[in-house]
């Protein structure tokens, strides 16, 4: 069967593949405004805080620069995420959620502003924090702020007071709340409409019933502390779970040297409830925007203090290993890398988003380059990488022909689904790397019955067909 990437891209069928979200429930929506929220930042976060407050029956302007507010009302979106688009429709029609390009008149008659730009890392570990800044100049000169200002995006420890501090040198009597955002990208709506907790950082209990108030019909323990608490909440948070899933990784290679099977291995370790079974998958490791980035941000924030935090610093490093590993694998089977073809599925760093921002995928593809391993990839909802070395297809199996290895780096649950038999046939060698454990032993039969072919998967002992085992000795 042939997949053109508009059919891997129709949203219903896609949901219905991937088993996820399915069964949801549109937010229902609440009768009556009751606060007017302008939201600044229209991107991952911003733009799934801005439709589920509005939802909530809050009256949202959403704000963002010239260029991704037009693409938002051109309905050219670049946040992908299941459910979003007819969520975002719904509250726009209903004139719940409108958009804007001027923070000074979208917060002159707003009750709260929350801040949900983004806080990359600069080159010397610090966090930037020059968009938040950005914003609030822009009120400072303005001279007229919100009573509240939300701070959602992640910001290192302290920050909220010195904001707060520096709207008040300049006259204005601003209560700047921190309020985390534990979403995960691909779940974003579910998440934000049912998460474990809220966290309210805030210094008065008129910011805390402000707060409680926008997050009226949700129903969540909700934590109110200290905003220098608040802010390490967050950071603390997204760095254990990248040391879970480091620590997976390096059990995973314990496990490759035994002949152990890491399935099992953290199956019976995340079955104790004081662990908790989820983010002990090993793999190619983590990426995206946040856990790199806020684990960085952490080591910067102890380095402040003189402690050198040294299970973050191993958990990063257990993470850069995973892509040199990898390819190393591949290396030792292939021989002599250079000219080779490499099948990737999957480009975004996780299922159900189209964020590629700091994808293992990326080091792939750099690490790949250095060998001279050319490579072609395909990604259901991915259609454009701004990086010449490689080539996007429309199909897994466009992108497989005449492949010498074919690598899953993402664990969209269509891949576990394909026509392996036949895709292995296409290509040059019937190599398959199971960067994820994706694959049901089903599957993983199905392709060691092809002549030749060979199964890799992390942690576990690989898997080859009869006709290669028995050219072993
Ligand atoms: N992406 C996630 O899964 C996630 C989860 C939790 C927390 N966070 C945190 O939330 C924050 C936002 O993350 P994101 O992934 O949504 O970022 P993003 O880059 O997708 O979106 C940020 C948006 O802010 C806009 N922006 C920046 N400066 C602006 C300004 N001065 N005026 C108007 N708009 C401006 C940008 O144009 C962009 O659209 C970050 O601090 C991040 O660490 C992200």
């Amino acid at each position: 069967m042939l997949y053109s990437i508009d059919c891997w891209m129709t949203t219903n069928k896609l949901l219905m593949r991937e088993g996820l979200d399915t069964n949801w429930d549109s937010i229902p929506l609440k009768g009556g405004t009751s606060m007017r929220l302008t939201l600044v930042g229209t991107g991952y976060v911003g733009l799934v805080a801005a439709v589920c407050f509005a939802k909530l029956g809050h009256d949202v302007i959403a704000v963002d620069r010239e260029p991704v507010i037009r693409g938002l009302l051109e309905n050219k979106s670049k946040v992908w995420e299941p459910h979003l688009e007819p969520e975002l429709a719904d509250v726009m029609a209903k004139g719940r959620l409108r958009f804007e390009t001027s923070i000074v008149k979208s917060a002159a008659d707003a009750d709260s502003l929350m801040i949900a730009v983004g806080t990359p890392t600069r080159p010397d570990g610090q966090t930037e924090l020059g968009h938040i800044h950005e914003v609030l100049a822009q009120l400072m000169q303005s001279g007229t702020c919100p009573p509240l200002v939300i701070i959602k995006s992640t910001v290192p420890v302290g920050t909220c007071d010195e904001l707060e501090a520096s709207l008040l040198a300049a006259g204005l009597h601003t209560e700047v709340a921190f309020n985390p955002e534990f979403l995960r990208q691909g779940s974003a709506l579910h998440d934000f409409t049912a998460p474990d907790r809220i966290v309210l950082g805030c210094k008065t209990s008129q910011a805390e019933t402000m707060l409680r108030e926008l997050y009226e019909g949700i129903e969540a323990p909700i934590h109110v502390c200290d905003r220098r608490s608040a802010e390490l909440i967050k950071y603390a948070s997204n760095a254990f779970l990248a040391m879970k899933i480091s620590f997976a990784n390096m059990m995973s290679d314990v496990c490759e040297g035994y002949g152990a099977d890491i399935r099992h291995v953290m199956n019976g370790v995340g079955a104790d409830r004081r662990i908790g079974p989820e983010f002990l998958s090993a793999g190619v490791g983590y990426g995206g925007s946040c856990f790199s980035k806020d684990l960085q941000a952490l080591l910067t924030t102890g380095k402040l203090i003189g402690s050198k935090l040294p299970l973050l610093e191993a958990t990063a490093k257990v993470n850069d290993q995973r892509i040199p590993r990898m390819i190393a694998k591949l290396i030792s089977l292939w021989g002599n890398p250079l000219g080779k073809r490499l099948c990737v599925l999957g480009i975004a760093f996780k299922p159900n988003t189209n964020d590629v921002r700091d994808a293992p995928f990326l080091t792939l593809l750099a690490q790949c380059e250095r060998h001279g391993i050319e490579v072609q990839a395909f990604d259901p909802v991915v259609a454009h990488v701004g990086a010449k070395a490689v080539k996007v297809m429309d199909s897994p199996y466009t992108a497989a022909a005449k492949a010498d290895a074919v690598l899953i780096m993402t664990e969209w649950p269509q891949f576990a689904e394909l026509d392996w038999p036949y895709l292995l046939h296409l290509m040059r060698q019937p190599l398959v790397l199971d960067g994820r454990n994706l694959l049901p032993d089903s599957m993983i039969s199905q392709i060691v019955a092809v002549d030749d072919a060979v199964y890799v998967p992390v942690g576990r002992p690989m898997e080859c067909s009869t006709s290669v085992r028995e050219e072993r000795p």
